[in-house]
């Protein structure tokens, strides 16, 4: 390897010792007698130290020629000392440029001159290389592997169902439709149907982690057309509460994990994360509507709760609750799709819920309807015909428990983590309606 340390790695215990550091050149400093360069790597910055009188003529030419963002490896004696800025540095006996960066840069990787969103999407590669951009990146991974933790530990078992699909599972909006050699067929906007459908087999508890297709009309800072979602469903389940129970151990796991691994990377981005107050606080749709009146906003009842009226809510409810997580449930049948359970003493109201962060909806879910003739009625309400829901509804006439579950967007989750505005941050390379590259 090109690299023996990371720059984290190097202790003092290594001093005197012999190490080979990689990574891009932030910083060259020229003082004559004496050069300097700084380079950056995934953990951080090492200094370079070439005294004239204590390297080879090669190096100390070489040095000035170096170009920003230069891929170089480095292989020397690491001297802790309290002159340098870092606490130590590294006397070259080894210098090679490995890649050559061109000038001007698109953009600064440092992020010390600020460049416009667009701009440091187009030139994701770069803007990562910037310590804040690249923190959030290592959260993500880690919001990952503790939801990935946190289902193996309660007994679920990670699935993954197809998304080129014949039939809408959220509505007929939103498609993406495509050829599929002689037939239509769409991307998937959920795994609903066919995580229900594992309800069936006996599995139990499932969950997947999957990129969702939403071809969502607008440009939001809250809307990707190409989104993670995190999904489970567990069978046997009494009531639509032990899934929000179960939601709410997921999130709070994750915030948690992220708090005891993240540390540094929370640092960089100088934001405190709050271990979140729990019992999250359920209130029913009924009582939303209630404070948003109160609050001058009316919102005729069967109606979903518009952006503005979250963002109410997300405010009363910190102001008033002291909490940034809470649930909306009981909402009106009509405002949520097919395949929630409806009260049976009071149709009009169902099993669904959803999960807010700051006034931000990152998850919704509920109880699903497992018995087949309603959930056919259900299919024919919502104007939609079964014979296109044959392949799911089978599922549910051979004996289907009683089941419920979740999809949580990941994105969503990590920006209202991280107190993000724009859901674009939070993922590599979004889509957008203007944006398929890169
Ligand atoms: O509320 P949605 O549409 O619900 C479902 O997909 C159901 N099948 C879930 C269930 O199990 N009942 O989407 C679930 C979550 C949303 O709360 C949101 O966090 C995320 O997926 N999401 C999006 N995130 C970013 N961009 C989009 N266009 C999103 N659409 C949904």
């Amino acid at each position: 390897m090109l690299r023996t340390h990371y720059s984290s790695e190097i202790t003092e215990e290594l001093n005197g010792k012999r190490v080979k550091v990689a990574g891009w050149v932030q910083e060259v400093k020229d003082l004559g007698g004496i050069k300097f360069v700084w380079i950056r790597d995934r953990e951080g910055i090492v200094q370079v130290t070439a005294p004239k009188k204590r390297v080879s003529q090669e190096i100390f030419k070489l040095i000035p020629k170096l170009n920003s963002e230069d891929v170089v490896a480095v292989e020397g004696i690491v001297n802790f000392t309290p002159k340098a800025k870092l606490g130590f540095e590294i006397i070259p006996e080894k210098f090679e440029i490995i890649s050559r960066a061109q000038t001007p840069l698109p953009l600064d990787p440092t992020g010390k001159v600020k460049a416009e969103l667009d701009t440091r999407l187009d030139n994701r590669f770069m803007d990562v290389r910037n310590p804040k951009v690249m923190a959030i990146f290592k959260i993500r991974s880690n919001v990952f592997r503790a939801v990935r933790e946190f289902f193996y530990n309660e007994g679920f078992i990670e699935i993954h169902t197809p998304k080129i699909i014949a039939t809408a599972t959220e509505g007929g909006t939103e498609l993406f439709p495509m050829r599929y050699f002689e037939n239509d067929a769409f991307l998937a906007q959920s795994p609903q149907l066919y995580k229900q459908m594992m309800m069936a087999t006996g599995l139990d508890k499932v969950f997947e982690i999957a990129p969702i297709f939403r071809a969502e009309e607008h440009n939001t800072t809250r809307h990707l057309n190409e989104a993670w979602s995190i999904d489970a469903e567990m069978a046997f389940i009494e009531n639509e509460e032990e899934v929000m129970d179960l939601l709410e151990k997921l999130v709070v796991y994750t915030i948690k994990y992220v708090r005891e691994n993240n540390e540094k990377e929370l640092k960089i981005l100088e934001f405190e994360l709050e271990e979140p107050k729990q019992p999250f606080p359920k209130i029913t749709y009924d009582k939303a509507l209630e404070i948003l009146a109160d609050l001058g906003k009316e919102i005729p009842w069967g109606e979903d709760i518009d952006t503005e009226g979250e963002k109410l809510l997300g405010k009363y409810m910190k102001e008033n609750e002291g909490v940034d997580l809470y649930f909306i449930y009981r909402y009106p049948s009509e405002a949520k799709p097919f395949y929630i359970m409806k009260y049976d003493d009071k149709p009009e109201i169902c099993r669904a819920f959803d999960l807010e962060y700051r006034g931000i909806e990152i998850s919704s879910g509920g109880q699903r309807e497992h018995r087949h003739d309603i959930l056919v009625e259900q299919i024919k309400e919502k104007g939609l015909n079964p014979e296109s829901f044959e392949f799911y509804l089978k599922a549910f006439r051979y004996g289907m428990p009683p089941h419920g579950g979740f999809g949580l967007g990941a994105e969503r989750l990590i920006m209202r983590m991280l107190d993000i505005g724009n859901i674009r941050e939070v993922i590599l390379f979004p889509r957008d309606r203007r944006r398929l590259v890169p």
